[in-house]
């Protein structure tokens, strides 16, 4: 699959990528982490989360127990859209399968969607309608025997370091609830 990705070109966002940028991590993970779109450093890099979002997302998950052994990141879109906009409907669509075929590849026991955008992207999947992130971060849902846990987008995190602690708090939940 990743070979399709890296040379898609199903929607306009294509045209603007350097690179596409396929899910990383294990491959038989517990934790399947979703984010947004790839941003400028990842558009180069072609690694999910390797900019200052994603420090922050790895500090959290290390201090939380949660090693990279046991995790797959990956984004709603896979390219870039220009000026990091949020990716319009119509791209979350299109590449929806791609994120449709790794959750059946890849089998997770937890989905932890980061932020509105992923969380659109795991309706068209899940068919069930959830509320804004942050009326449901720190909240679990069931769905087809995974175990969902909305979390902040790492960035609205560095926009407001207060949000850091529940941010914590819900990899903590989910260490906790691996262990058992
Ligand atoms: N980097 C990503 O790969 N995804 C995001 O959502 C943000 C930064």
């Amino acid at each position: 699959m990743n070979r399709i990705i890296r040379s898609c070109s199903n929607c306009a966002l294509y045209e603007h990528r350097k690179n596409a940028v396929c899910g990383n991590g294990s491959i038989s993970p517990e934790i399947f982490l979703i984010g947004e779109a790839p941003g400028k450093i990842e558009d180069e890099s072609s690694i999910p989360f390797s900019g200052r979002s994603g420090n922050l997302l790895r500090k959290s998950l290390d201090s939380t127990g949660i090693s990279e052994h046991r995790i797959y990141i990956t984004n709603s879109v896979k390219c870039r859209p220009p000026n990091n906009e949020k990716p319009k409907m119509e791209y979350l669509k299109i590449c929806n399968e791609y994120l449709k075929s790794e959750i059946e590849l890849l089998k997770p026991k937890v989905i932890i969607p980061l932020g509105n955008t992923s969380l659109t992207a795991l309706t068209l999947i899940t068919k069930v309608k959830y509320r804004n992130i942050s009326k449901i971060v720190g909240e679990k849902f069931q769905w087809n025997g995974i175990l969902i846990f909305p979390q902040f987008h790492p960035a609205a995190v560095l926009r407001d370091m207060k949000r850091l602690e529940k941010f914590d708090k819900v990899f903590l939940e989910v260490t906790k609830i691996l262990k058992n």
